[in-house]
């Protein structure tokens, strides 16, 4: 590799952690350590990828368990094309080789679990019991026990129904939605998109696309009859898919600069999509000869039918050139500000919210680490609540020269990785919720402008949370997940890997139920680092009363929102049996990894980012008779 691109530009930000013990199967090791493929990677790659818990890379363990054309996709036009611009076309073969060397051979499941007779059949006018990320426009993620077909009572008694695998995907980021008996989930790092049949997990369809996907699903109607699948891909692009055949109906480019891609879910709302633009610059700008930087979050409004844009709605002025860098590089800005999670409706107001993310370059913004409405209508920036000033940050920070300006202001990378919720007080009045990787949980009103109601700061936070991917809301309370595992601490008394309850109104702390882990049996043998990675990442999901929140152990915990006692657990790290015969194991829960409907509970385990267990496995429960 070019000297230029070391591991020390990186940011460590997480403490370093044992290499979990669970790993997707690597090739036959002789021809793996003389292929030429293995002396690329040793060069170029494995400064960060040895290391995933300090460089937050994918280990090379989920390197090997990915799609090989997503892996080519990511070294030439997406996130690693910076770190992989010297190679060889000769060079690139030789590491996707090596990367895919010893890949079981899984072409032919999709045949064998296909449904059969009445299965096989998708009914068009299904109404979905979960159709988008937020489980609704206001992005509450509570469903009732009438949506979900559960009541919390049946937590105590579920068990796993089924288990399906799912191929080159170590990364289950996505999370399903659920119309009539179809489930319909995407594998993100293999590019694909499949419908299964509830009961029994058999296949009704699958979609696969050249770039890998990225962002979770919303459910939608084209027209009455014609229900579509809308997602965002890793390369900025969002695809609508005809739900009853897995077909593409259109695929629309939401990109302001080529560096844009999408993570947070685009939602479907009255005949349009909204989607959240993140982007890719947080990992160019680690090299020094990069022009950083052009890209920015930004809120784009389409046509359901057709993916046309009607607006975009940004964030920032477009960045213009700015300085030279310390080595004399071009700079440009403003830029940042990306949007990593899904958008709340507020019809009433007929606004739009997002959370955004940290600065990329100068000159510093009012609407990075931030709260930020649009008008739902003309795409208008109404107003923003910063939470965050002067948050400078990428993978270059603080010591690279393309993190010109950060003497000025914070190296965080405090975003707002979940989004807005839109809730309502004791008396009636909306409230808006966000959870923020510092570990704060901020209330604002939507009716003076997003002033600030309340904030409560439950941990210290870090670059993955703090709140990670999200708050939920039930009754008066809103469920805030800290990931972080800082001690206590007179500045942090609450803080620590916990579930807070928290009442909307005041704040205040109602429960907490501390993260502890769980290293009995043989799990310490099974996940070497279950002492110190617990991480309640993912965002929680209540039904009926019932909080399911995952973690980064591998553990699925269900509390009682009333009280947090804890109502049931289920280990998923380690390996299933699955229905489609695809070997399969559950790994970290992360993201966004549940929804319930049917009678049945979903979830997925299995995250190769960030030095978390890759799995790829996808789970369904229900009560025992
Ligand atoms: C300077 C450190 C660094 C180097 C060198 C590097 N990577 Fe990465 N890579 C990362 C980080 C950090 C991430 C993802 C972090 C995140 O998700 O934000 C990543 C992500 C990836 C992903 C997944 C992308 C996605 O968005 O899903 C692939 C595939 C990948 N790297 C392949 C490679 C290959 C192949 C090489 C060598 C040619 C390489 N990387 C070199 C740091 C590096």
């Amino acid at each position: 590799m070019s000297g230029r691109i070391g591991l020390a530009a990186i940011s460590v930000a997480m403490m370093a952690i044992a290499t979990a013990a669970l790993a997707q199967p690597a090739g036959p090791a002789a021809a793996d350590a003389g292929h030429p493929g293995k002396a690329v990677y040793d060069k170029v790659c494995a400064a960060c990828h040895d290391h995933p818990a300090a460089s937050r890379a994918p280990s090379l363990d989920s390197l090997r368990a990915m799609r090989p054309s997503s892996v080519e996709y990511h070294t030439t036009v997406g996130y690693m094309r910076t770190q992989a611009k010297d190679l060889t076309a000769a060079e690139r073969k030789q590491l996707e080789d090596w990367l895919s060397l010893g890949q079981p051979d899984n072409s032919g499941w999709l045949q064998r679990s296909q449904c059969r007779g009445a299965a096989e059949r998708i009914d068009p006018a299904a109404k979905p019991a979960v159709a988008t990320w937020g489980v609704d426009p206001h992005n509450s993620r509570a469903l009732s026990a009438a949506q979900s077909g559960l009541t919390k009572a049946d937590f105590a008694r579920l068990e796993l129904a089924w288990a399906v695998g799912l191929p080159q995907t170590p990364t289950m980021r996505s999370q399903p939605v659920v119309a009539g008996d179809t489930l319909f989930i995407v594998a993100s790092d293999a590019g694909r998109m499949y419908a299964f049949d509830v009961r029994t997990g058999c296949a009704k369809w699958q979609y696969e696309d050249a770039a890998p996907l990225r962002s979770s699903i919303s459910y939608g109607e084209l027209a009455p009859g014609r229900p579509v699948i809308v997602a965002g891909d890793a390369t900025g692009f969002v695809l609508a898919i005809d739900a009853r055949t897995g077909k593409l109906v259109w695929r629309s480019d939401a990109r302001l600069v080529e560096a844009n891609r999408i993570t947070g879910t685009p939602v479907i709302y009255k005949g349009r999509v909204y989607a959240p633009l993140s982007a890719t610059e947080i990992n160019h700008a680690v090299d020094e000869t990069y022009e950083c930087c052009k890209a920015q979050g930004a809120v784009v409004a389409m046509d359901l039918k057709t993916g046309k844009k009607l607006w975009v709605g940004r964030t920032m002025v477009e960045a213009v050139r700015t300085q030279k860098s310390r080595v004399g590089t071009q700079m440009w800005g403003p830029s940042g500000a990306p949007i990593w999670s899904s958008p709340a409706i507020d019809e009433k107001r007929g606004l739009l919210y997002v959370g955004t993310g940290e600065q990329n370059s100068i000159p510093f913004v009012e609407t990075t680490d931030a709260v930020v409405a649009f008008d739902l209508a003309t795409g208008a920036r109404k107003w923003s609540f910063q939470a965050t000033p002067r948050d400078l940050w990428h993978y270059g920070c603080p010591k690279g020269p393309n993190c010109f300006g950060s003497e000025t202001g914070v190296t965080l990378d405090h975003d707002f990785g979940g989004s807005v919720i839109i809730a309502k007080r004791a008396d009636g009045r909306d409230i808006l919720l966000a959870g923020q990787k510092s570990g704060a949980v901020w209330a604002l009103d939507p009716d003076s402008g997003g002033k600030l109601i309340w904030t409560n700061r439950l941990s210290k936070g870090g670059a993955n949370g703090g709140v990670h991917w999200g708050t939920a809301v039930y009754g008066n309370r809103v469920f805030a997940p800290i990931n972080d595992a800082t001690p206590p601490s007179a500045d942090y008394p609450t803080a620590g890997v916990a579930l807070h309850a928290l009442d909307i109104d005041t704040g205040k702390i109602l429960w907490t139920a501390k993260g502890e882990g769980d290293c009995s049996g043989d799990r310490r043998a099974r996940y070497a680092a279950c002492q110190t990675r617990i991480g309640f990442s993912p965002a929680p999901l209540v039904v009926d009363g019932a909080v399911v929140q995952g973690a980064l152990d591998g553990i699925l915990r269900v509390y009682d929102a009333e009280s947090g006692a804890e109502l049931w657990r289920y280990d998923t790290m380690r390996k299933f049996d699955t229905v489609n015969g695809v070997a399969a194991n559950g790994g970290a829960i992360d993201s966004s990894p549940y929804v319930a409907a049917d009678g049945m509970l979903f979830v997925v385990s299995g995250y190769g980012r960030f030095g978390e267990v890759p799995g790829n496995v996808l789970l369904a429960f229900k009560p025992k008779k």
